[in-house]
């Protein structure tokens, strides 16, 4: 092919002589990252040199002599990159990127320079190099962030046709590596391979690989810089971190193209929040569902179900939600009642509801083939159940034997599927919990590669469709369930998922098992899912798998009190899981702990709608708090629920005390509220009936009075719970009816708490309240924490109240008629 080279430069800004450095070294790449498909003749293709360029909109095209690159300014820290091959680009198609996104107008410029080409945006610099088309980035002090190795090539996939599409980046001094959802292992991914092909992996343990979600997000940071990576490719994918040569890091996909956005922090927190801010976020859930969930495989029949509840309320132990598991259909067929089990489910809701208890039921993607089952003939003659290559419909089995599946990447079924959702809905069904969703078949594991899907109007193989089939499901569901609840909120669970799900629902962690382990291993899939996208996130408390000892199960309570989506449940081979199985000592503490949650659902409820509006995950790792300090990349056991409370599980047995890390800023123990100074490790106190729990100086965290469930009573008064500051400090109190859809009218409001120590002793609060969404509490109860002593004065908008302070509790009460914007302590 002729080159062809630039008469002109296109750039605004004088070209300069700057340059890029490849980074090729000229190692021989013979890494395994083609699986399936490693064999001598193996040909690698790559983009070649640089024949011509074009722009379109944001987007500037470099075609070289074997591809063209694509690269797209989305916003000044996110650059979207694709390859064409043979100088052609696929559709621009995506199901992870929101629909909503509507990235701002962006300032940036194009240059061309000697060997290479420079977009430049308020904060990056992307070099693509005319030789070989391999690029560089670079922030505008000139850090190297993101550099190609070998950088994009290609194989051709002599099995299946198409290509297997490769990028190998180096790997900086350095350099660590989190996010890629569920994973277990290691918080930092340094030195691992992984690989996204969602797998029903029952017992799974540390070592276990592909798990069952598929997000290729991951985050790397070196040079106190942090980045991220998203792979937009649905295919099944790996990613090396320095695994297979210590200096590369490389992600491939086995088909499609390769897409990937490059997202800069420069703290990692930031990345994790652009990153969520692209895929979407999550509407806010109904309130109760923040409450606490009891879950078994399964509560069956009727009197079962309604005797759990008044153990629950007969004990006073709060739950908002019962779920019930596959056997409450009639022989597993999806939509339908075990009448003998449940001769009146609509009847045994509406009771349970009357105590407080909202249901959930399981919904599997199998239909059972069975003519005139009504679903199964609908799919049927609706042409919604996926075929095999040659037209004929994949059967294979799950739990009602041989079944069809719906294709629900094709936009008809998915509208089916929603409607499917009516009698569930009307028999008061409150959230739909989706399973084995991987899709997980019991023959081969999942469906043969050449099932047919529609992909919305790009037709493909299962190869292709795998890894989003339960994110799809997951959509469909919510979407059916939103359309029959009306002006309620709908709530969905999904186990397996591809990047973006969390616009549809909230994940559980699968399959895990009652061990020590286990509950590390939890606690590091929930951060690593946060990190991810996906904030509604927890695991099956005590574990699915086995019985947990009394110990076990109240440590890991302690911990999904933090987690936000708070589940027990249990497989039922091993025992029962409920509070009270433990004894008495375990229970009572359970119990605290689950009044705790209750307590702190206020706050808790706000940071959701803080991840919602703005992206920031609800769980962050100590790096995304303290991404400069040295001593929180490695450590996984610390986390944060939202701003303002750092906890850190205790994940041995017998132990009563434990270690962690305390990131810069003043933190206050919950529990005796002693000042303890950051930026250290401390030793904290562990008795069984404590989980270290910190609060930072100058938050303010919100509490309700603990209740049995959600609504349960009108709140008579909120607790605001003030922590001496050392620094300004915001807090946010979100506020709306809990349930309904009239917040997205407005019908809410926020109230923001800027704390300041101002001179000696002096401490000085804030109150900005926006919306006027009328709250049912008349009073507020000030509770101040961190005064030594009786402080000489109050002043409530410029009124002295320090006579109303309870002295031993330094506390205060005001009616919510005070609409308090300023209180000053001295
Ligand atoms: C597998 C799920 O992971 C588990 O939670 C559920 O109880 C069983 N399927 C039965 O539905």
């Amino acid at each position: 092919m002729e080159e062809v080279y630039l008469s002109k430069t296109h750039s605004i800004m004088e070209g300069t002589t700057e340059d890029i450095k490849t980074g090729i070294d000229n190692q021989d790449f013979s890494g395994n990252y083609i699986e399936n498909f490693k064999g001598k003749d193996a040909e690698e293709f790559f983009p070649g040199r640089y024949v011509s360029w074009e722009k379109n909109n944001n987007s500037f095209v470099i075609h070289g002599q074997g591809a063209a690159i694509e690269a797209t300014v989305i916003h000044s820290d996110i650059i979207k990159f694709r390859f064409g091959n043979d100088g052609y680009f696929e559709d621009d198609f995506s199901y992870a990127i929101d629909p909503e996104f509507a990235p701002a107008p962006v300032e940036y410029k194009f240059e061309e320079l000697k060997a290479s080409f420079v977009i430049k945006t308020a904060t990056l610099r992307c070099y693509i190099n005319k030789e070989n088309l391999t690029t560089k980035i670079t922030n505008n002090e000139g850090t190297v962030i993101f550099q190609d190795e070998k950088g994009y090539h290609w194989q051709d996939h002599k099995f299946h046709g198409g290509t297997i599409n490769i990028c190998t980046k180096v790997l900086q001094k350095g350099e660590k590596f989190y996010g890629l959802g569920d994973k277990t292992g290691n918080l930092n991914l340094i030195g691992t391979k992984r690989e996204l092909w969602g797998t029903d992996c029952y017992g799974y343990g540390n070592d276990t690989d592909p798990v069952y979600k598929n997000i290729p997000f991951y985050m790397g940071q070196h040079s106190h810089v942090g980045y991220g990576l998203f792979m937009d490719n649905t295919f099944r994918s790996f990613f090396d971190f320095g695994r297979e040569r210590s200096n590369v890091c490389s992600f491939w996909a086995q088909g499609g193209e390769m897409r990937y956005y490059f997202i800069y922090g420069p703290k990692l927190v930031d990345v994790a929040k652009k990153y969520t801010m692209l895929t979407g976020t999550p509407k806010l859930p109904p309130k109760w569902a923040l409450g606490y969930h009891q879950s078994k495989w399964s509560y069956y029949p009727e009197s079962v179900v309604r005797k759990l509840g008044e153990e629950f309320r007969s004990r006073k132990i709060p739950c908002d939600v019962i779920h019930l598991d596959i056997d409450y259909m009639d022989g597993f067929r999806c939509f339908t009642w075990d009448k003998k089990k449940f001769p009146k489910p609509e009847k045994m809701i509406a009771d349970m509801k009357k105590d407080g208890f909202k249901t959930v039921v399981i919904i599997d993607p199998g239909i059972k083939i069975d003519k005139g089952y009504k679903v199964y003939d609908q799919g049927r003659k609706g042409n919604h159940f996926c075929t095999r290559q040659d037209g004929a419909l994949l059967k294979a089995s799950v739990w009602p034997g041989a079944c069809h599946f719906p294709d629900f990447t094709r936009k008809r079924t998915r509208k089916w599927w929603g409607t499917l959702f009516e009698g569930l809905v009307a028999d008061g069904v409150d959230g739909v919990w989706n399973d084995m969703n991987e899709p997980a078949t019991f023959e081969d594991g999942t469906f043969p590669n050449d099932v047919r899907f529609d992909y919305d109007g790009h037709p493909c193989s299962h190869r292709k469709a795998h890894n989003v089939y339960g994110s799809l499901m997951a959509q469909s569901t919510c979407e059916g369930q939103q359309k029959y609840l009306r002006n309620k909120r709908a709530f969905t669970i999904t186990r397996s998922a591809y990047a973006g799900v969390q616009r549809y629902a909230s994940v559980w962690t699968g399959d895990n098992s009652a061990s020590w382990e286990q509950l590390k291993i939890a606690n590091i899939q929930c951060q690593r899912l946060s990190a991810s996208g996906v904030s509604f996130v927890g695991s099956d408390v005590g574990g699915f798998i086995g019985s947990p000892n009394g110990e076990l199960y109240t440590r890991w309570i302690q911990m999904a009190v933090f987690h936000p989506f708070f589940r027990t449940h249990s497989s039922g081979d091993h025992g029962d899981k409920e509070p009270w199985v433990f004894d008495q000592k375990y229970l009572e503490i359970v119990k605290e702990f689950i009044e705790l949650r209750y307590r702190l659902l206020p706050y808790i409820y706000s940071t959701f709608w803080q991840h919602s509006t703005t992206g920031i995950p609800m769980l962050r790792s100590l790096h995304m708090e303290a991404h400069v300090d040295p001593e929180t990349f490695f450590r996984e056991e610390e986390f944060m629920l939202g701003d303002h409370i750092i906890v850190c599980p205790v994940s041995e047995e017998g132990k009563d005390s434990r270690l962690m890390y305390l990131p810069k800023s003043h933190w206050y123990n919950y529990w005796t509220d002693k000042l303890e100074e950051g930026q250290r490790e401390i030793k904290v106190a562990t008795p069984l009936n404590q989980m270290p729990i910190f609060v930072r100086a100058g938050a303010v965290i919100p509490m309700q009075p603990t209740m049995q469930y959600v609504g349960e009573f009108k709140i008579q008064e909120l607790t605001l719970n003030f922590y001496k500051p050392f620094v300004e400090t915001i807090s946010q109190l979100y506020e709306d009816a809990g349930d309904g859809l009239d917040y997205l009218d407005g019908d809410c409001s926020t109230k923001t708490f800027t704390s300041t120590p101002s001179g000696l002793n002096k401490w000085k609060i804030i109150q900005h309240i926006e919306g006027d969404f009328k709250t049912e509490y008349k009073k507020y109860q000030l509770r101040f924490h961190g005064l030594e002593n009786k402080p000489g004065s109050i002043m409530i908008d410029g009124v002295e109240r320090i006579q109303d302070l309870k002295t031993e509790e330094h506390v205060l009460t005001l009616k919510t008629e005070t609409k308090f914007t300023e209180i000053l302590i001295n």
